[in-house]
């Protein structure tokens, strides 16, 4: 089936891993692997299981649950993308992985069919978080559970000091913070109180909602000029563009040389608060 807007592809198999050494590479598949682990266990799989891999990309998360239910149970990876899907292996699949195109609005499953869902980075590309949630809570069955790991984006910091910093760049700082939180997209709403409020809405009661930062280190000056390369979504500008485009030049030109001196003297973290929830359909 054809689903519009395919633009994840591309960004999940090759973008995101651009201006990576071979360090931070092995460092973000790692990150990847706890993110993916930590969001199974909130899960709390079990052998013969129906799960839904809702937004599933190329299936980090349905590859490990396929594992989990095993050859009785039954993983289903939906996604819009279909690009993505497809490069989804499903051949040595220990449990039958389905791929299914389509989108978290509409999920083309039965009703009371699943046991879990699981989600990982999709709702903040969403603006129907409570509509995807409310399909979550369809499909399974009473007492079933979705688990949800989403990045809290809008309270990313790193651990750069500001010291004698300009009024000017520190002025600009704390406009760019303002209107991150304020921007009315799923990604500046996303919070642990926001998502409880969705789920319940939604038919849930919230079991666990817990925050792990994800630590992200910068080792040196070529890391920093690697970092401001990246893209962090299909069809975003570059981080430096972006940091130019809400800061203004001269304040951003400051900035990203107090990065670079900073990492010339030690490594910096980039920290990511990590939401992690998990709850169960209401009976
Ligand atoms: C950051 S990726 C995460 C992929 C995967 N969950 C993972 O952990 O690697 C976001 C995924 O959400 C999917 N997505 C975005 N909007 C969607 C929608 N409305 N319905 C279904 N999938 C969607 C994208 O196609 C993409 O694969």
């Amino acid at each position: 089936m054809g689903v519009a807007g395919d633009i994840w592809s591309e960004w999940l198999l090759n973008q995101r891993f651009a201006h990576l050494s071979e360090t931070e590479r092995a460092d973000t598949l790692r990150a990847l692997r706890f993110f993916r682990d930590t969001t199974l266990e909130h899960a709390d799989i079990h052998p013969g299981q129906t799960l839904i891999d809702l937004g599933a990309g190329t299936g980090l998360l349905a590859h490990r649950a396929a594992e989990l239910v095993g050859p009785q149970g039954r993983v289903i990876a939906i996604d819009v993308s279909q690009k993505s899907l497809r490069e989804l292996d499903h051949r040595d699949s220990p449990a039958p992985l389905l791929r299914v195109a389509a989108d978290a609005r509409a999920v083309p499953v039965d009703a009371s069919s699943a046991d879990r869902v699981v989600m990982r980075s999709v709702l903040i590309y969403i603006e129907a978080v409570e509509q995807v949630l409310r399909e979550c809570a369809r499909v399974l069955r009473p007492g079933g559970r979705v688990a949800i790991c989403e990045p809290l984006n809008a309270r990313r910091y790193n651990t750069v000091s500001l010291e004698n910093a300009s009024p000017e760049l520190r002025a600009a700082l704390q406009g760019m913070q303002a209107s991150k939180q304020a921007a009315a997209s799923p990604m500046a709403r996303m919070a642990p109180d926001y998502l409880t409020s969705c789920a319940t809405a939604a038919g849930f009661d919230v079991i666990h909602s817990v925050v792990i930062d994800d630590v992200e280190q910068l080792a040196d000056a070529d890391a920093v000029e690697r970092y401001v390369c990246r893209v962090s979504a299909p069809g975003r500008p570059t981080i430096a563009q972006q940091y130019e485009q809400a800061l203004g030049s001269t304040a951003w030109g400051e900035l990203y040389q107090r990065w670079l001196e900073h990492a010339r003297q030690q490594p910096f973290e980039w920290r990511t608060p990590m939401l992690y929830l998990a709850a169960v359909a209401r009976r």
